[in-house]
């Protein structure tokens, strides 16, 4: 997973987009969201677009969110650490560090203090009476410790810090609960930027960020690119297959892409995973063809089951299994409603179980009344677990 691909296909839009961005700051400030299905590259253009930032001045701090991080006090240390880290990085060269000392030294302070004020929050909140009034504000604090990051940062010669957010989808904010991470952090951001501070974020994730993100704050829609990643698209879906093969000078059969993509439709993961098993199966130096690839088509079938698929249904219980089982009877998409009636069973029941699975990270909702698969091709496999096991 994250693996630099050795032709990155079809993103050219994409990273042109973000450089534009990056040199609209701080008039024309723009973030970006990106999402996809399992596996389609997010997490593989979140490094290119790393890497672009850096190349342009930017500090660039990112980390993969997880379900601990929805505590507010846990994601408001998480984010102070993350501005330390831009701070330690704004520097690396000696020469900037010794100009920026002391600006420098004087922001970890800050920003130490804004640790030790958010922890206030936990224990402001253990003595609700006493101290509610002097409780800090989670998007205050988020607020303070991104300006005075992006002033020592400034200080030291950077043009600004980059905090990109991968598996953003689990930052899910909840009025029950009494946590509203997300929205502060949106919060937090829009107000840096309306303050002209060179701040931009980056969120990315499954495709529920963006319901996640227009329920903790209607305005992000207007704060943030979208950018929607599939499967590759004709012809980069065969480069992404055949250049590697081109570039290795491995002979091949100019057939054997079509096949490729039968199989895979495009998705990178399983390109990706085709094209390695393939080069492993037939010894170099011969040239890969397309009788190769009928005579292995079971074991790769059952090597993607196996890699892609078994562990997420494995963790299933067996009245999940039936609901994915439902929805895979249309496809990869189908009605809420088709899915209820296919189980027969009470409303609330089928509720709580496709919570359950959108959690995991299995299904989501791409438009009201309608459910779909976070993970691509999943209703085929599902269907040809069906037929295997009955
Ligand atoms: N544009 C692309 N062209 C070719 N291969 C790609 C491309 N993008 C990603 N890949 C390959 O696809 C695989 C999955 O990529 P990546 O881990 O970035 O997906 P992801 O969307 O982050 O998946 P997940 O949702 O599981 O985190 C990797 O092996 C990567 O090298
Ligand atoms: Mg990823």
């Amino acid at each position: 997973m994250g693996l630099e691909p050795p032709y990155l296909a079809d993103r050219q839009q994409q990273l042109l987009r973000f450089t534009r961005f990056l040199d609209g700051f701080p008039d024309f400030p723009r973030n970006v969201r990106v999402t996809g299905l399992r596996g389609v590259g997010k997490t593989v253009l979140l490094q290119r677009f790393a890497a672009l930032a850096e190349d342009s001045g930017w500090v660039v701090v990112r980390r993969e969110l997880g379900e601990n991080l929805q505590d507010e006090l846990a994601f408001g240390l998480a984010l102070v650490e993350d501005c330390r880290q831009a701070i330690e990085r704004s520097s690396r060269r000696a020469e900037a560090r010794h100009r920026a000392g002391s600006a420098l030294h004087q922001t970890l302070e800050i920003l130490g203090g804004i640790s030790v004020s958010l922890a206030g929050v936990s224990i402001s909140l253990k003595t609700p009476s006493s101290q509610s009034h002097r409780r800090p504000v989670l998007e205050d604090e988020l607020f303070a410790a991104l300006n005075t990051t992006c002033i020592g940062a400034r200080s030291a010669g950077r043009r600004g810090v980059l905090l990109s957010y991968d598996e953003a989808h689990l930052l899910r904010d909840s009025s029950l609960a009494g946590r509203h991470s997300l929205s502060a952090l949106l919060a937090a951001v829009a107000r840096a930027q309306r303050e002209r501070v060179p701040v931009m974020l980056i969120l990315c994730g499954l495709p529920p960020l963006t319901e996640n993100m227009a329920r903790a704050k209607s305005y992000s829609e207007r704060m943030f690119q979208a950018e929607v990643l599939d499967a590759l698209r004709p012809p980069e879906d065969g480069n992404a297959f055949i250049r590697p093969l081109a570039e290795s000078r491995r002979p091949f059969d100019p057939k054997l892409a079509e096949f490729v993509l039968a199989d895979t439709r495009g998705y990178p993961f399983h390109i990706q995973f085709y094209g390695a098993l393939l080069w492993e199966a037939v010894p170099w130096p011969d040239a890969i063809t397309v009788e190769h690839f009928r005579r292995l088509r079971p074991a790769l079938l059952e090597a993607l089951d196996h890699a892609f698929f078994d562990a997420r249904f494995a963790r299933c219980s067996r009245f999940e299994r039936r609901l994915l089982a439902a929805i895979a009877t249309d496809g990869e998409a189908t009605d809420h409603r088709a899915v209820v009636q296919r189980l027969g069973v009470g409303h609330d029941l089928a509720k709580s179980a496709i919570g359950r699975l959108v959690s995991k990270g299995l299904i989501y909702r791409p438009e009201r009344g309608r459910l779909a698969f976070s993970v691509p091709m999943f209703g085929d496999y599902i269907r040809r677990k069906v037929r295997v096991d009955g």
